[in-house]
């Protein structure tokens, strides 16, 4: 799918911002350029997701405009905190819509437009979308945010196989046991809070309740075909809680695809 020459020059934009994070210094700015090179597959996936699911083409390109800057907070967050933690530094989707209007990165679109973008930037780390969100601006937002956790899996995967930048599972300890909170919100069929994370288990575990957070069938089946659970089954414990959960999120992920 080729992209409108308007969007190529979003990317440029985009990525000169990102970039004048590096510092010369090799695992700050491994950290800027994985946050730099995520932002750009997310938005190969939104595009994905926008053709499968037959957005309009005024829709395709506000959600290709979200995903390409749904992380935009996240360069100043890591210069600021070095770190991706939300909870220990600042919501980066706040932060991102903040930066995007300080900087009128948007200035070209209507103010209609921008709101339904900076919407999707702010709430598409939140636990879940604000109820008023409806619409466009809710097809928007969930699209970026399926796109987002589509996208995320496989890093966490590279990251599990080679573990040598903790910054991705938020510096987090490794631990046996899930953390009580986190287990009974995935046993309710709902995904953790981040403030309840206490170890990398918990980090790695709350991915399999992604799966009862997923809002579009492509992204459902996306996620089957591709075996994000079983793939993530193999980097938790083998123990009787985890196969609980791990049950669970199969047979909601199974049964939702067939709808
Ligand atoms: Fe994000």
């Amino acid at each position: 799918m080729t992209m409108p020459t308007e969007m190529d020059e979003l990317g440029r934009r985009f990525r000169h911002y990102a970039e004048g994070f590096l510092s010369g210094e090799e695992e700050f700015d491994r950290s800027i350029r994985l946050k730099i090179e995520h932002s750009f597959r997310v938005r190969s996936e939104a595009a994905a997701l926008a053709a499968s699911e037959d957005f309009p083409p005024s829709v395709a390109r506000l959600t290709d405009v979200a995903a390409m800057l749904h992380d935009f907070g996240r360069f100043e967050q890591f210069r600021r905190f070095r770190t991706f933690h939300d909870a220990v530094s600042v919501d980066h989707g706040q932060l991102g819509t903040r930066l995007l209007v300080a900087q009128r990165f948007l200035a070209g679109d209507t103010p209609a437009e921008r709101g339904m973008v900076l919407a999707a930037v702010r709430w598409h780390n939140a636990l879940a979308l604000p109820p008023g969100l409806s619409g466009v601006a809710w097809q928007v937002a969930s699209a970026v945010r399926d796109a987002d956790k589509l996208d995320i899996l496989p890093i966490l995967f590279d990251y599990l196989e080679h573990p040598d930048n903790r910054a991705v599972v938020w510096n987090l300890e490794d631990s046996p046991r899930l953390t009580p909170a986190v287990r009974e919100r995935l046993l309710r069929r709902e995904s953790p809070f981040y403030r309840d994370f206490h170890n990398a288990v918990d980090f790695i575990a709350s991915k399999l309740g992604w799966v009862y957070d997923l809002n579009y069938d492509h992204s459902r089946s996306e996620f089957a075909r591709r075996g994000y659970l079983g793939r993530l089954r193999r980097y938790l414990p083998d123990t009787a809680e985890i196969a609980e959960i791990f049950e669970l999120a199969s047979k909601a992920l199974e049964s939702r695809e067939k709808q």
